[in-house]
């Protein structure tokens, strides 16, 4: 089993490139197969659930060929099957893209129910009404969602609520349905506007991605394309997190401001300084940080995604802070881990969280429950006193890359080891001392 092992206390200082954004590459990753011609996608991050979903495209047919180390080229000229029924695809959440993929291209998919860090209860209703409506026989059997249309037709689709799943997902086959295909109450998050304008480069007619309201003209066929995925906006929140957390100066490069508005905002608020360049920002931290208010909401609100890591900022923040979580309901389990490294939380009816900030945490054996609480668990132990180990790093591996080599170039006292390898620990606590 690989563990990071942390010896905090050290300030975060330099300079840090963020990688593609993983739930936007899901995606395009996904509607690349809807082409028979190649499609070239750089900024491709090479972590975990990425290479599950490329294990599965290539499974059905694909062939991906790596052309650089975040560069793929895509031939999906010879699928020979649209059965995804491999128990790695129930593993994470994306694979339901391939759903949305097959139904467009072939007018059928089948594809093991997906899985995904254990947040919540995760429902996938609002996809399945959004495939009814454009025609489609929609079961759930046997582990598997099974979809299939003579042909997709033109509509209105109204989500009773925001989903960024369902939303980039029906739009997936929406973009070959026949007619214009309108969808109202769209998820508005830069993922859905990444995938919408990949979609556009290999040939669809989408307007209005990031509104409100997504208008799809159906075309026949795609075409292919190249393209490079979006920066991480979760990545480099967890790194500007960090850097405040530690008192450092980091900047953090290939970034898109605007996305982190929320993330930069709540960072002024306790205290912390932000400069933003044209691509990169640069957050610089000193003293003790104030307390705040924080409520996840859909974009531009603050993204659940980063919940974790702001709790974990304000558990070492001057005075009572309050968070509450209003997408997920199962989002605070790293906090029980965080009270053991000495954090004052309380969390009520599962969805708020009442932090009372302490001096100092301590290090101690810690276990990441999902790849956000993780990355929080990770911060908590830069900043803590002595070591924090933390356990199940596959999860944190799910989402980051070279998390703990870019933390490293950073200054900090941090490595991945196996938890048997007594040798690189024993040398690793002599050097950081
Ligand atoms: C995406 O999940 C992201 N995952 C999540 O990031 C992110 O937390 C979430 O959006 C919110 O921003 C990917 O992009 C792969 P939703 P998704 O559909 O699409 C409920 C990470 O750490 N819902 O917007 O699953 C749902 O239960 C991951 O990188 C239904 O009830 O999120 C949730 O309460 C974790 N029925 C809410 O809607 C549905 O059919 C929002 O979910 C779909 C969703």
């Amino acid at each position: 089993m690989q563990q990071y092992i942390i010896k905090g206390g050290k300030r975060l200082e330099g300079e840090v490139k963020i990688s593609g954004y993983k739930n936007a590459a899901l995606g395009i990753i996904a509607a690349s197969i809807m082409t028979d011609e190649i499609v070239k996608i750089e900024n491709v991050p090479n972590v975990r659930d990425i290479n599950v979903l490329l294990k599965a495209i290539e499974d059905i047919g694909v062939e991906i060929d790596w052309v650089g180390k975040n560069t793929i080229k895509v031939n999906a000229s010879k699928i020979n099957t649209v059965d995804v029924d491999f128990d790695y695809v129930r593993k994470i959440r994306g694979s339901y893209y391939l759903v949305g993929a097959l139904l467009g291209k072939y007018k059928k998919a089948k594809v093991a129910l997906p899985g995904g860090c254990n947040i919540g209860s995760r429902p996938i209703d609002r996809h399945v009404k959004g495939f009814e409506a454009l025609g489609s026989k929609v079961k759930i059997e046997r582990g598997l969602i099974c979809v299939e249309a003579d042909k997709l037709s033109g509509g209105n689709i109204y989500f009773d609520e925001s989903s960024v799943g369902a939303t980039i997902n029906v739009m997936l086959a929406a973009c070959m349905a026949e007619g214009q295909v309108v969808l109202e109450n769209a998820a508005k998050e830069p993922h859905v506007v990444d995938v919408a304008n990949f979609l556009n480069s290999m040939g669809a007619n989408i307007k209005g991605a990031g509104t409100e309201v997504i208008r799809i003209e159906g075309v026949k066929k795609l075409h292919g394309s190249e393209y490079s995925i979006i920066p991480d906006q979760i990545e480099a929140g967890t790194f500007m997190f960090a850097a405040a957390a530690t008192k450092g100066d980091v900047l953090i490069t290939n970034v898109i401001p605007k996305h982190l508005e929320a993330f930069t905002a709540k960072l002024l608020e306790i205290g912390t300084e932000v400069i933003e360049y044209d691509d990169a920002i640069r957050i610089k931290a000193n003293g003790r940080l104030g307390s705040a208010h924080v409520k996840t909401l859909v974009y531009p609100g603050f993204l659940t995604d980063m919940q974790p890591q702001m709790t974990t900022l304000l558990s070492v923040s001057e005075g009572t802070s309050i968070v509450t979580e209003s997408i997920f309901e199962n989002r605070f389990k790293y906090a029980d881990e965080l009270v053991r490294m000495g954090a004052d939380i309380k969390v009520v009816e599962s969805n708020t969280a009442i932090i009372t900030g302490v001096e100092k945490l301590t290090g101690a054996t810690v276990s990441a429950p999902d790849l956000r609480g993780g990355a929080a668990l990770v911060i908590a132990g830069l900043m803590a006193d002595g070591y924090t180990i933390v356990e199940n790093v596959e999860y944190i591996e799910r989402g980051y890359e070279d998390f703990e080599i870019k933390m490293q170039e950073l200054g900090a006292a941090m490595i991945k080891v196996n938890s048997d390898d007594e040798k690189a620990i024993r040398k690793f606590k002599f050097k950081v001392g």
